[in-house]
């Protein structure tokens, strides 16, 4: 039998991981850098960086529009990062990955879109109690628009889904469920599978936002079977301003354009405009070039990692962070799913987050304290927020023992 942490080790070792990320060796407030904030955003490899630099320094053009050779070059660039996500994702086609802004727009786009075309009043779109604002405020909007219902599946106290609620949800009302993969303010992984195989037996499509899963395990938009799935580069150490939209490809040839403009037209006279093929008819106006190339740097990266490294050190750090902060007098940690990722959302009996959070900080540490885009979950919990210590595979136990002794610190200085 091997030993899984030997296993890990042996792909690269911590410390190979970390100097590929620049960010992880400076100092804060005079202390080096703890960065336990992944879940808001995750920190760039090197080759993400020169890649941005690489571009503007020799590749700069715009695409899919020039005859000269810079335009060429940058097209063919721009179009191996959707090759490598339909590989990554599994996808059936490339052009069934649509580049958009983030998670934020995938969502948007989806939910205006699909519910210009398939949703009437009195139908009824499902989310959960787990979602982020973004895979909320959407939704009502499109529903108010429509005159639609949204219904919400409940969650228990350990941050659960509760799906025997969700059976009874179901009905030819249906339109759409939206559910995230995992929860950013708790950590909980959802059963994706169980809910799709659910809404399936209603011909139910699922938007799946994988918002803070993609970067923790492998994503087969085929085995799952989900007919979207969203995410952001950003969280999965690519650049800021690129995401991914996912979508079936019966399903957005079915769906109009969100927005108008150059790329995703075919013909335009004044009278009228025959729309682009896929991907173009979503992808309006010169697109965030230089970070999907960017993005494809560290799609290649995190391969080359592997999600069974990933995976395996991020369940230690979990692990080992639970059983430390657990120790500690007054904390209490909110979301405690039998599946999690790397996230620890807690409080201390007495204190407020943004207090302990800012201590933290003075030590190096950074967290990320408040409601996390989630108010309903904290409304669920009656707290006005938590302190959010989210994990990466960069991370390191000795880490954690710093986080711990923090936490512990800020409790002496606060409740002095
Ligand atoms: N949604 C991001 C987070 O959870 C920003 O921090």
């Amino acid at each position: 039998m091997y030993n899984l942490k030997d296993l890990a080790n042996t792909v690269l070792s911590s410390a190979e991981i970390r100097e590929q990320f620049p960010v992880l060796g400076i100092s804060v407030n005079g202390r080096p850098l703890v960065y336990l904030d992944n879940g808001a955003t995750s920190q760039k490899p090197k080759c993400v960086i020169d890649s941005l630099a690489k571009y503007y320094n020799e590749q700069n053009a715009n695409i899919h529009r020039g005859v000269h050779t810079l335009s060429q070059e940058a097209t063919s660039l721009f179009e191996s990062t959707r090759s490598s996500l339909k590989r990554f994702l599994n996808a059936e086609h490339e052009h069934e990955i649509i580049f958009t802004s983030g998670t934020t727009q995938g969502i948007n786009l989806v939910a205006h879109s699909f519910g210009k075309a398939f949703i009437n009043k009195g139908d009824e779109v499902i989310i959960s109690a787990l979602e982020h604002h973004s895979n909320i405020v959407p939704w009502q909007m499109m529903c108010e628009d429509k005159g639609a219902v949204l219904r919400v599946i409940p969650m228990n106290n350990a941050g659960e889904l509760d799906l025997s609620v969700l059976a009874s949800m179901l009905s030819n009302k249906t339109k759409i469920i939206a559910i995230t993969h995992v929860s950013n303010a708790l950590g909980t992984i959802n059963p994706v599978e169980e809910i799709i195989a659910l809404a399936k037996q209603y011909k139910i499509p699922v938007l799946i936002d994988g918002a803070q899963a993609v970067q923790h395990q492998q994503v087969d938009v085929r085995k799952l079977d989900c007919d979207f799935y969203v995410f952001s580069a950003h969280k999965m150490f690519g650049p800021t301003g690129v995401g991914v939209l996912y979508g079936k490809e019966k399903w957005l040839n079915a769906m109009p354009p969100y927005m108008g403009g150059g790329d995703m037209i075919k013909t335009v006279t004044f009278e009228k405009t025959e729309y682009n093929e896929l991907p173009h008819k979503f992808e309006a106006g010169t697109p965030n070039i230089a970070d999907v190339i960017a993005f494809g740097e560290s799609i290649r990266f995190m391969e080359e990692i592997g999600f069974d490294t990933i995976r395996i050190r991020e369940e230690e750090l979990l692990q080992y962070a639970t059983q430390k902060l657990s120790e500690i007098d007054g904390l209490r940690i909110f979301g405690t799913a039998a599946k999690k990722t790397g996230v620890i959302s807690f409080n201390i009996e007495g204190l407020h987050p943004y207090d302990v959070g800012t201590i933290l900080d003075q030590l190096g540490i950074a967290v990320r304290t408040g409601h996390h885009c989630t108010q309903p979950i904290m409304d669920y919990y009656r707290i006005p927020g938590t302190v959010r210590a989210s994990f990466a595979f960069y991370n390191t136990m000795e880490e954690v023992d710093v986080l711990s002794a923090g936490i512990k610190k800020a409790i002496k200085m606060l409740k002095r």
